[in-house]
């Protein structure tokens, strides 16, 4: 590929920029759910942007709402002051949440969203007068994002290695049991790997521990849906002993796995459930943390006069208008058309696909899916066990097809409104660049 620009300037984000910089992978449009790259190919997304964008790109929608907002109001000062489009936006999200997740705090991504809840739950707390509850239980393998606290809760060691100190945390096992491989949805086996945050309330005492965050489907790490019973054995510890329940939901939010919310596909309600991603189909950053409204109300009943600052936090462009409007543009299309209940109903579809066509090949030691979402694990390649997705996932760009490798996975999101041929075309590229690995 030619390019008339110097491609050394931009440092790229998660990227491994030498290599980037010697093969570049430039894309410059988007409609539905392809890509067009700077050769002119059409190239399938089959991870919907970075988890983004559920219902397909160039969605006119989103564009015309977007538009409007720029040329009537392009922003407005969040702190002190407000536009109509952030109550009607959070009015909207709330009646959306399960259970008394009634507050919507907004951010502009995931990463902000973890470090805002993981505040939240320490001042509710200090409010409540139980000034020792600081502590945070993460779990191994989750991901929430790139800020010092969600890496510090996360658990994924290569996003803390070069970093030094973050915050404490403590981390539950994963989920991922030799016994679980090849599951089909959700596994069997783990529900009492919960009992874990029981053992940790044993050695700290309830009364050091705020919050647990977790996600409800593992995503980055590669796809990991929750063994049965597992959530709601870990609710039932955090309401025994009085520790918040936050729910990262900034993959599975808004449709991902067949239901408006992880939440609701797993039967289980957090106390604080974090959003981003699918919110603006990927169009404008936005996040957003959804809370209570016991801690809503305790903030605000316990806060003191009535002019003083409940909660002090915030960022220049959190409830931006534009963003806000895009985010009502994207959940009328999401309700009007049915998407969670159409990735509900083409899941089996999928899930088939991917075990029927991936499990025996070469080096693939599992298979996960959930909604529509999927991972397979591949075998390391001597000590570099990061090798083989990378090589796979740049054969299936050869091929045409985008992907995401992470870590030791292989990882495909489709759009909500992608078609069985794209499905196929997806899983099936992915079967044949998996017969090429040595
Ligand atoms: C569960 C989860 N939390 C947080 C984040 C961070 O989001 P962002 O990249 O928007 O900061 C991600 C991103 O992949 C995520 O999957």
């Amino acid at each position: 590929m030619k390019t008339d620009f110097d491609l050394n300037a931009y440092w790229m984000p998660y990227t491994g920029n030498r290599q980037f910089k010697q093969s570049p992978r430039i894309i410059t449009g988007a409609e539905g759910v392809w890509f067009t790259d700077s050769d002119g190919r059409k190239v399938l997304d089959g991870h919907s942007g970075l988890w983004t964008s559920g219902l397909g790109h160039g969605r006119q929608e989103i564009t015309q709402a977007v538009s409007e907002q720029v040329a009537n109001l392009d922003f407005c000062p969040p702190f002190q002051f407000a536009h109509p489009k952030a109550f009607e936006l959070a009015t909207k999200i709330a009646s959306l949440m399960p259970g008394d997740l009634n507050h919507v705090f907004f951010t502009n991504s995931g990463s902000e969203s973890a470090d805002t809840s993981l505040k939240m739950a320490r001042a509710y707390w200090q409010l409540k007068g139980k000034k020792h509850k600081t502590r945070f239980i993460g779990r191994h393998k989750g991901y929430h994002g790139v800020n010092f606290g969600g890496v510090a809760v996360g658990g994924i060691p290569a996003n803390k290695q070069l970093f030094g100190e973050t915050l404490e945390a403590d981390h539950l096992s994963h989920t991922m049991l030799p016994e679980n491989a090849f599951s089909r949805g959700m596994p069997e086996q783990g529900a009492y790997l919960a009992d874990e945050l029981a053992a940790f309330v044993t050695q700290y005492g309830a009364d050091t521990i705020a919050a647990v965050i977790i996600e409800p489907m593992g995503g980055s790490a590669g796809v990991l849906p929750p063994p049965v019973g597992y959530l709601r054995r870990l609710r039932e510890l955090c309401d025994e002993h009085q520790i918040l329940l936050i729910f990262d939901e900034v993959i599975t939010g808004f449709g991902r796995c067949g239901a408006m919310t992880g939440a609701d596909a797993f039967g289980v309600v957090p106390d604080i459930l974090n959003v981003a991603k699918q919110l603006t189909n990927g169009v404008i950053p936005m996040g957003a943390v959804i809370a209570s409204t016991e801690i809503h109300d305790t903030f605000m009943d316990k806060a003191g006069p009535d002019y003083v600052l409940e909660f002090a936090h915030g960022y220049t462009y959190w409830a931006h208008p534009v963003a806000c409007a895009a985010v009502l543009a994207e959940l009328n299309e999401l309700l009007d058309k049915q998407l969670p209940q159409r990735v509900a109903e083409e899941a089996p579809y999928f899930e088939s696909l991917l075990h029927d066509q991936l499990a025996d090949k070469p080096f693939v030691t599992d298979v996960r899916n959930y909604g529509f979402a999927g991972a397979i694990t591949l075998e390391a390649k001597g000590d570099e066990p990061l090798r083989r997705p990378f090589d796979v996932a740049m054969a299936m760009w050869e091929r045409g097809v985008l992907v995401r490798y992470g870590g030791d996975t292989i990882q495909m999101a489709p759009h909500f409104v992608m078609e069985r041929p794209q499905l196929e075309q997806l899983v099936g590229t992915l079967a044949e660049c998996l017969e090429q690995v040595s």
